[in-house]
This record gives C-alpha cells, sequence and structure tokens, in this order.
C-alpha cells in the first residue's frame, strides 16, 4: 500500500521524525530542569495532501484509515495526535483547511521511546512544507507539545518533543527547559547506545506520572521556589516531609547530573558519563519510585554485560533501558543479554 492506493492522488509533501531515549534528565523537564536525551535512528514517515474541513489518516502499522471533521474530540486512537497538531496549528493564527496523511513507522509503541512526539512532529513537518507554514524547528516542537498536552490530553513536559524535531541521531541534545537554549552534543567516541526492550507493559503510568508533578510542585512550593530548578543546594531538600524529600532530592540531583554529563561529552568521557546514568537510575528507582524490578534486574544485568552505564528511559513504570556500551565489547554485551533474558529486543 501507499498513499496513491489510498487516497488516489499522489502526497504533496513528505517528512519525518525519530524516536528518543533519554541519556540524563528525567522527570526534570516539568521543573525547567535540564535533559539529555539522543534520537534512536527509527523514524516516524508522514506523506501529507491537502483535504478540507477534516482530517484523514491511513497508518501502515495498523492497516487502518480513519478521517473526522476538524472539530471533533480526541477518540483515544492514532487520529488524534494528527487532529491535535491541526488544532494546534489552527489555535496559533495558522491557516490549515484539514489535511490527509499516510504514516509508517519503524518504531515500536509503548516501548517509551516517544512515538507519539515522533509523530506529532513529523505531521506538523509535513504539513509546514505543505502549506508554506512559517515555522523553525522549534516552534514545531512547542505545537507538538501543545497537541499532546491541550489536544489529545496528555500532561508531558517538552523534552520528547524537542529532540524529535531538534535532535541529531549520533549526538544527544543538551536542552536547558527554562530558557529552550539547547546544542547537540556528540556521544562519546567508540560507544553504542543501545535500546534494550522486554516489552514491559506499562503499569499505571499516566497516574503516576501526574502524581510525580504533583509532588514535585508541591516540594518547590514548599522550598519558596518557582521551579526545583532553582534549587542549587542539595541539603535543602532534607528539610521536607516524606516523601517529598525523596522526589525533590532526584530532580535536584539529576539536574547536577545532567551538568556533569555535558562535562563528561565535552571530554569523550564514556566511563564518567555512564557512571551518571547508572546513578540516574538508581536515584529513579529508589527517590522518584519509577522503577519497576524487572527494570532494576535489566540495568545490574546491562552492567555485568560490560556496559558503562545503564538507566531506564522516559517517564518509567514500565518501557526500555538504555545502556552506553563500549563499541568493542557490543557484540558480547549482546550475547550475554540475549542468553539471560530470551523474550529481549535490543535495537
Ligand atoms: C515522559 C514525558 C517527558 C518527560 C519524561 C520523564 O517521556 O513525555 O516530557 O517528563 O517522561 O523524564
Amino acid at each position: 500500500m501507499g498513499f496513491k492506493e489510498v487516497f488516489g492522488l499522489l502526497p504533496e509533501a513528505s517528512a519525518q521524525a525519530p524516536g528518543r531515549v533519554n541519556l540524563l534528565g528525567e522527570h526534570t523537564d516539568y521543573q525547567e530542569g535540564y535533559v539529555l536525551p539522543t534520537p534512536v535512528p527509527y523514524f516516524t514517515q508522514v506523506e501529507a495532501a491537502p483535504a478540507q474541513g477534516q482530517v484523514e489518516a491511513y497508518s501502515e502499522n495498523l492497516g487502518e484509515l480513519r478521517a473526522r471533521p476538524l472539530q471533533s474530540p480526541p477518540q483515544g486512537d492514532f487520529l488524534d495526535y494528527l487532529l491535535g497538531v491541526v488544532w494546534a496549528l489552527r489555535a496559533s493564527g495558522h491557516e490549515v483547511p484539514g489535511a490527509r496523511f499516510y504514516v509508517r513507522s519503524r518504531l515500536p509503541m509503548g516501548a517509551g521511546l516517544s512515538s507519539s512526539a515522533a509523530l506529532e512532529v513529523a505531521a506538523l513537518k509535513a504539513l509546514r512544507a505543505l502549506y508554506r507554514l512559517p515555522l523553525s524547528d522549534q516552534e514545531v516542537a512547542l505545537l507538538a507539545q501543545k497537541a499532546e498536552v491541550e489536544y489529545v490530553g496528555v500532561r508531558c513536559g517538552l523534552m520528547d518533543q524537542m529532540v524529535a524535531s531538534l535532535g541529531e541521531v549520533g549526538k544527544a541534545l543538551f536542552l536547558d527547559t527554562r530558557t529552550l537554549a539547547h546544542e547537540n552534543l556528540p556521544l562519546p567516541p567508540r560507544t553504542r547506545v543501545a535500546v534494550l526492550d522486554l516489552g514491559l507493559k506499562r503499569r499505571l503510568a499516566e497516574a503516576g506520572y501526574n502524581e510525580r508533578r504533583r509532588e514535585a510542585e508541591e516540594a518547590a512550593r514548599r522550598l519558596g521556589v518557582r521551579a526545583l530548578r532553582d534549587v542549587a543546594d542539595l541539603c535543602l531538600v532534607e528539610s521536607l516531609p516524606s516523601p517529598l524529600d525523596r522526589r525533590a532530592r532526584h530532580v535536584v540531583s539529576e539536574n547536577l547530573r545532567v551538568l556533569k554529563g555535558v562535562e563528561a561529552l565535552r571530554r569523550g568521557d564514556a566511563r564518567a558519563f555512564g557512571e551518571l546514568m547508572t546513578q540516574s537510575h538508581r536515584s529513579l528507582s529508589r527517590d522518584y519510585e519509577v522503577s519497576l524490578p524487572e527494570l532494576d534486574a535489566l540495568v545490574e544485568a546491562a552492567l555485568a554485560a560490560g556496559a558503562y552505564g545503564a538507566k531506564l528511559t522516559g517517564a518509567g513504570f514500565g518501557g526500555a533501558v538504555v545502556a552506553l556500551v563500549p563499541e568493542e565489547g557490543y557484540a558480547a554485551f549482546k550475547e550475554a543479554l540475549e542468553a539471560r533474558f530470551p523474550q529481549l529486543q535490543l535495537l
């Protein structure tokens, strides 16, 4: 199948966007902190043609064609993301009368690799080309987040959409989510980023994510700061009642780890960078309590198999583990993990 077979005409624009893993800076982006994600070389591609008054889309992966008028509320399917980006563009004053989309993706869904951000950003870039919209890549990311938060109804930060729009494969995007200042930094030489997916279903992820956001907001309020980004001294968190002290300790220490990680990248120091990733995981597990026993075991197994460092990636409560592995040890790493976890998908 292709665009022509589904819609009887040729597409007039196309764009793609990658998924991501986050190397450092987990659960910091909704407290105006620092993040350091990197795109994975798996893309969602969107082809587009104009339409009037509706959004129509075919998903090659799902084998589904769906259409709804522009004013429709979200219904919990993939079309929501596409209606969402058209809605966000129109709400921001751009003239977009509707669209037809053909979507194909090599990104596994539900592994925590931000397939939704990749779809939103690819669709926005296809619409930008189709309707010649004067939008920068950063504006694309902000519109994608607006679609996800205000239309689809998922309270996410800005990390996923920024890296899907501005990231470069082989580089980490150092982003300050307060100022939006960003820089693409090369990953350490002679390393590989491995994504370890056990196919773990997320458990209560949305409820857990929103609860952590509330806890972080409450901790910031009690500490008298606009966001936990503003807490430079880790000792300050000890005055908070449990569990807010642990939640704030994670966010404050995680911001420091991103800054140290950036220095390690500038030195090309894979060992130091990996150590920070592992510290991040332990903090996510013990203090932020968003890990699962299976993810903890996978991190330990990755370290035992020779990784410089490993951590869960994304919101947690399921999803994948990311590991930084020495290039020359990759074959042995893969073999050891595949022997131990027969259901493991290594990306
Ligand atoms: C999800 C959100 C991001 C970020 C991470 C946790 O992926 O979409 O904005 O908050 O969780 O770091």
